[in-house]
């Protein structure tokens, strides 16, 4: 028997609600849970709702569903499938498989802080006091951030070699919908605080202030752009890799749909459960403080509330679900280029590239602390990668997506694929116009000014 595996040895999603919730998952994460609340509460609250809502229509659904397409067309994960297409445009597939890759070095280490503050409600909850220098003393430390981020990253490995029916797929369908009703909790307990109001007010009430002259305008429709795109995941092969293991019959445009409609509803949750809380119990400032909000500012508003070590373990569960099913998408990425590109076995692929990205991880974590004297551009080794990933990989790769599918490839070929279920693909004009026309232009906008802005 021959090593190359044949389509039915690569796995596939066993129902269509399993294939949305390990995609749903792979989009919801730390963007959705702090960034989006202190974004929209920042920049006109309902205005950013509706810019945001627009850039998911015209950017989100088009891109995603281009990814889908190309990975269920080719049975192939992100390299595969551009090879077998079009030879010169494999690199695209690798700018995607390298940026997974770098994101899930970097990811994991924030992984292992959430589980180290899971076992802190554990165990009683107490941070001493300080709940900033309780974080900051953590993370420069140089043991335990690396043993919990080795932790984290074995967890997934252990789901991904198990591979996309018994390890991905059904880690999704417990993880999320668990994630979904943690945040409803939190949420309405939130929402029900003495001074609540003032904080939902500030995020879902129209404020021009923020966008008032053209230049704040402009920043805030990049940043709803940059929020899109940072939010579901996109460019880096993980749609066309998921896609890949995805019935023909399968109904893509509405899968599209709902996973980019699930991402946004658990970004307004999360602002419904993290904004009110902030308001009622600290100061407004606090929300700008960045991951900080959720491990400085979280801990301590929940302390002063009613079973408020309840409150705050459920959460970071919840934040440890979401993380979780974002890193296993990245790994199943890395993975599957190996499985499908050299014909590795899954079990060597992922053990080996979980290994790899542990082993970087490791210099991130301690570039915190240890190493924090190693800067790149003045970044630490942690910032730079992100920069890496979040400003140039992720925005080239889309744009090289959206031009390989509307002008390589084709969106007829897309499109026949879209319609391989049986059902007229209705939106095809508007899915050609974003994908060959718009949704370029915007993420050059997007590259440009991520550039100019540092
Ligand atoms: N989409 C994830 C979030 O919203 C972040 C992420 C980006 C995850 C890229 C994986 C890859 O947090």
């Amino acid at each position: 028997m021959s090593n190359k595996p044949k389509h039915h040895h690569r796995g596939q999603f066993t129902s269509s609600l399993g294939f949305i919730l390990a995609a749903a998952g792979s989009a919801i994460g730390l963007g959705n849970l702090w960034k989006f609340p202190y974004i929209a509460g920042n920049s006109g609250g309902g205005y950013f709702l509706l810019f945001y809502i627009a850039f998911v229509l015209v950017l989100g659904i088009p891109i995603t569903l281009a990814e889908m397409s190309l990975g269920r067309s080719t049975e192939l994960s992100a390299v595969g499938a551009y090879r077998k297409i079009n030879k010169n445009w494999t690199f695209v597939g690798g700018i995607g498989v390298l940026c997974a890759f770098v994101i899930l070095s970097y990811y994991s280490v924030v992984g292992g802080w959430v589980l180290k503050y899971i076992a802190a409600y554990l165990t009683g909850g107490q941070f001493g006091g300080d709940y900033g220098a309780y974080f900051d003393s953590f993370v420069a430390s140089p043991v335990e951030p690396v043993v919990w981020h080795l932790v984290f990253m074995a967890f997934c490995a252990l789901v991904v070699v198990g591979g996309v029916a018994k390890g991905i797929e059904k880690a999704s369908k417990i993880m999320l919908p668990a994630l979904f009703v943690l945040i409803v909790v939190v949420a309405v307990r939130a929402c029900t605080l003495p001074g609540a109001a003032e904080g939902l007010k500030f995020f879902f009430v129209p404020n021009a202030e923020p966008i008032n002259t053209p230049s704040k305008f402009i920043n805030v429709i990049v940043l709803a752009m940059g929020q899109v795109f940072f939010s579901l995941s996109l460019g880096m092969g993980i749609t066309i890799t998921y896609g890949s293991y995805l019935k023909k019959n399968d109904n893509m445009v509405k899968s599209t749909m709902l996973i980019t409609g699930l991402d946004s509803l658990i970004a307004v949750l999360a602002g419904m459960a993290i904004i009110p809380a902030v308001f009622a119990l600290s100061s407004r400032e606090n929300l700008t403080a960045g991951p900080g909000l959720i491990f400085k500012t979280l801990p301590a508003v929940f302390d002063s509330m009613p079973l408020g070590g309840v409150f705050g373990l459920l959460f970071f569960i919840l934040v440890f679900f979401a993380a979780a099913t974002s890193a296993i998408a990245l790994l199943e990425v890395v993975s599957a280029f190996l499985i499908d590109t050299l014909h590795w076995k899954r079990r060597t692929a992922t053990v080996s590239m979980a290994a790899a990205m542990a082993l970087i991880g490791v210099f991130a974590s301690l570039s915190m602390g240890a190493l924090s004297g190693f800067t790149i551009g003045g970044m630490n080794l942690f910032d730079a990668m992100g920069f890496l990933t979040d400003k140039i990989l992720m925005p080239v790769s889309a744009l090289l997506t959206c031009i390989f599918v509307g002008y390589v490839w084709g969106v007829d070929k897309a499109a026949e694929e879209v319609e391989q279920c049986g059902v007229a693909f209705r939106l095809r004009r508007a899915f050609a116009f974003c994908v060959r026309y718009l949704a370029p232009v915007l993420i050059l906008v997007i590259l440009v000014m991520g550039l100019v802005n540092q």
